[in-house]
């Protein structure tokens, strides 16, 4: 079967062609698959990216900055356009039960962890706002390792599967949606699942570019001419290396909508002193003095009830964020403070200062740990670990938290001798299996091939 090695290559990178005949090797066997699960026939293939985020973690949901890269780990979606509305999905893997919907169909989600869910959300939002009468799709999905984004690790595999489900009943579709406006739906149909999550993973997975991190800013204009972004090469002497701690967490838990409350109950407090306040990001415009007497360290239901604030409805969609007791005043603080750091880190990419970068980043870890709580023994360990290894600038937890991956900056010519060193350091102190490896950072989500089987 003859793959078209350029259209990988674009997507991939040229760089290192094992790796790229790998994927070549990857890809074959993902489209036999295919014409063994739905027959022979056109079959277009679809890729999206997970992530790895730089700095700015838990700034999005408060209209605030991020930057996050691209993996060259994705999910890699084989399909075939059907004359009705019906998706048909499978995967390669086992342990996902294959699933029939119809993108017409009222559909309500699945339990949580359903792996449709990430389907059915992107089908809902495009069907609502695009249709009606969508095509639906054969599909069948590879995100397996070593190629496929570690699931639940922090590295965006939910987003990476939504994407690419959206990227091809949009472009089977002829929809014209693509870039801003695409990622957009994207996060949309995120919320389908339960998680009050931000905007960040489905841009980064929709607009990556090779070599280069994404800055985005999450407020949208008020115009409502979309997002403001750009893109920032990545210094080529430095490796971003990830390593996962092998702790699983999942969004869907309370653990993440608990925070996305806490920062909006600081926005309640704080609105009624200053009504510009809508969000967190607005408290960059005030020095944070003024603001911390405000917000309380600790408040819990009855103080917030009194207050007219109710904890129940805070979130949209009224989830419940499952706690009788809220800090605030560090939640906000790690908020406004990662804000300020991802614009200076922006500025220290762009200036080629690596050395402040990694200082920004150290801080944000700092931030992340004690004011928003979201670090773990062994998420510590490695970034202590990480540190102190030679060659390393930087080292923090990235992602949601509560387990996951942490992300260091690395001098190239260290980067292999600090991966394993970080195993071996990793194992003896927890007993523990880290996954490490190097970012390349890939192309966005898109078409990759389209070919017969
Ligand atoms: C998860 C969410 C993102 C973001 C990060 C934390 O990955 O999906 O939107 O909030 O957590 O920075």
């Amino acid at each position: 079967m003859a793959l078209d090695t350029n259209a990988l290559a674009r997507i991939y990178g040229s760089a290192d062609p094992q790796a790229l005949a790998a994927q070549e090797r990857r890809y074959a066997r993902a489209l036999e698959a295919f014409a063994r699960r739905y027959g022979p026939g056109e079959v277009r293939a679809y890729h999206a990216p997970g992530r790895v985020n730089l700095i700015g973690e838990h700034t999005d949901y408060n209209h605030g900055y991020v930057m996050p890269v691209a993996l060259d780990k994705d999910v890699l979606l084989l399909a075939r356009p059907r004359r009705d509305g019906v998706v048909r999905m499978d995967n390669l893997e086992g342990g996902f039960p294959q699933r029939t919907f119809s993108v017409a169909a009222e559909i309500s989600p699945q339990p949580v962890g359903d792996w449709a869910n990430y389907a059915q959300g992107p089908a809902e939002i495009l069907e609502r706002e695009h249709g009606p009468g969508l095509h639906g799709l054969d599909a069948l999905v590879d995100g397996g390792a070593p190629y496929g984004v570690p699931r639940g690790a922090g590295l965006s595999s939910s987003s990476a599967l939504t994407v690419a489900f959206a990227v091809a009943l949009a472009e089977v579709n002829d929809l014209g949606l693509a870039g801003p406006a695409l990622a957009d739906a994207c996060s949309r149909a995120e919320w389908y699942v339960g998680t009050r999550g931000g905007i960040m993973d489905q841009f980064i997975s929709v607009l990556a570019r090779q070599e280069h991190a994404l800055f985005l800013d999450c407020r949208p204009a008020a115009d409502g001419s979309g997002y403001a972004y750009r893109h920032v090469p990545l210094p080529a002497e430095y490796a971003i290396v990830v390593a996962d701690s092998g702790l699983r967490h999942t969004n869907t838990g309370p653990h993440y909508n608990r925070r996305v409350a806490e920062c909006r109950i600081g926005v309640r407090l704080l609105a009624a002193r200053y009504p510009g306040i809508t969000h967190l990001r607005d408290v960059e415009d005030h020095p944070w003095p003024e603001i911390e007497p405000l917000l309380p360290e600790a408040i819990d239901r009855e103080e917030l009830l009194a207050m007219g604030i109710d904890p129940a409805r805070i979130l949209d969609s009224g989830v419940d964020p499952q706690t009788d007791t809220f800090s605030v005043r560090r939640r906000c603080r790690h908020v406004v403070t990662e804000n300020r750091r991802v614009l200076d880190a922006c500025e220290a990419l762009e200036a080629g200062d690596v050395a402040r970068l990694g200082t920004l980043m150290n801080a944000a870890h700092e931030s992340a740990r004690d004011d928003y709580e979201i670090s773990t023994p062994e998420i510590e360990a490695l970034v202590r670990l990480a540190l102190g290894l030679p060659g390393a600038v930087a080292a923090r937890l990235t992602g949601a938290g509560w387990g996951g991956c942490i992300v260091a900056l690395v001098a190239q010519e260290a980067a292999g001798d600090f991966a394993a060193r970080l195993v071996a350091g990793y194992r003896a102190e927890t007993n523990r299996q880290a996954q490490v490896f190097v970012c390349h950072s890939a192309a966005g989500a898109g078409l990759v091939l389209q070919t017969r089987v």
